[in-house]
């Protein structure tokens, strides 16, 4: 019988890739989101991701066999509505456990973050085990999460997978309230006003990856044989190391008028607290984590796409 998989958060920025990425390999989709455009040929439901009744109702219906849980309050966002933050963020995701628990889905697939990381974590070549002390709503929600997917594995005999994403690069569908968001809004002011006020500071520096590394590393991880699966709380996961003002000197390189200024605001804080590049040995190694796109083609990329 072919595999049916949700994708709760499937119009979010990276939701909206990988369901495309499933659909091109034959899965069927499901897409459920709180906000859906009107698309009547897809599958889909207006779901609030911590209605676990709903929820069930759907894995039911369908005999759903894996969930994608793309839903959250991302960093900034997170940092102004911190109940609200920590309500999606963690009770969707024990619903998901939880049912996967009582059998009703059979693998999951939940993203954790960098932002798990802290100030006194070391900020280069970060290990996978570490001091992971958050600074922020979002980092503690991603930690507290880790630590239920590795407690669901061990006690309950759960498949839950999960990596430790780095802010993510993409044209296609807009970033939902990052601190990396910078990252991709560069590319479409470049474009149309050849100017950008960056809210990080020039040198800040932070490990990103261009959306199809992202969706490649997630699928590889979730179609990797259990036995190759040693960590169970989020993998660690590296890429480019990126600032604004390394984007900046690579865009002048195709938009010689191109000019960067900045004004740091709230979000600088948090990616203060981040590390620069990430120890990713152990996802290498178990299943094979690469990073295919690198900083010139992802700059190549996304100015000829964000228009
Ligand atoms: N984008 C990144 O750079 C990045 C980096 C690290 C980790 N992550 C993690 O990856 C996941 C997906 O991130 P994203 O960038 O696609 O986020 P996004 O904000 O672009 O998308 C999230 C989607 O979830 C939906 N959603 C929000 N609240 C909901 C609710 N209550 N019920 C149902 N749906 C709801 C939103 O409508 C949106 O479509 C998140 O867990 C995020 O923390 C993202």
């Amino acid at each position: 019988m072919p595999t049916t998989v949700l994708v709760i958060g499937s119009e979010g920025q990276i939701g909206s890739e990988l369901c495309e990425a499933l659909s091109a390999k034959k899965i069927e989709v499901i897409r459920a989101d709180i906000k859906l455009e009107t698309a009547p040929e897809k599958l889909q439901y207006h779901l609030e991701a911590s209605d676990k009744d709903a929820l069930r109702y759907i894995l039911e219906k369908h005999k759903v066999e894996t969930v994608y849980l793309m839903a959250a309050m991302l960093s900034a966002t997170s940092e102004k509505f911190p109940e609200k933050a920590w309500h999606l963020n963690m009770q969707s995701l024990l619903n998901v456990l939880d049912l996967a628990k009582e059998k009703y889905l059979m693998k999951v697939f939940w993203p954790s973050s960098i932002a798990v990381f802290g100030p006194d974590t070391p900020k280069n070549n970060t290990p996978q085990e570490t001091i992971i002390n958050p600074s922020t709503v979002y980092g503690i929600s991603k930690r507290a999460g880790e630590l239920w997917c590795s407690y669901y594995h061990q006690v309950h005999g759960v498949d839950v997978r999960s990596l430790r994403y780095p802010g993510i690069i993409s044209h296609k569908t807009a970033p939902g309230g990052g601190t990396t968001d910078y990252a991709v809004e560069i590319f479409s002011q470049a474009n149309r006003t050849k100017q950008y006020n960056s809210f990080i500071k020039a040198p800040t520096t932070t490990p990103m990856i261009y959306m199809s590394d992202a969706i490649d590393a997630t699928l590889t991880l979730m179609n990797a044989p259990a036995e190759n699966i040693s960590i169970r709380t989020s993998y660690n996961l590296g890429g480019l190391m990126i600032s604004p003002e390394k984007l900046a000197k690579h865009i002048k390189k195709q938009l010689p008028d191109f000019e960067i200024s900045y004004t740091p605001d709230y979000r600088q804080k948090i990616a203060d607290s981040w590390p620069e590049s990430i120890d990713d040995r152990i996802a290498r190694n178990d299943w094979g984590y690469h990073v295919s796109v690198d900083l010139e083609q992802m700059v190549s990329i996304m100015l000829a796409n964000c228009l």
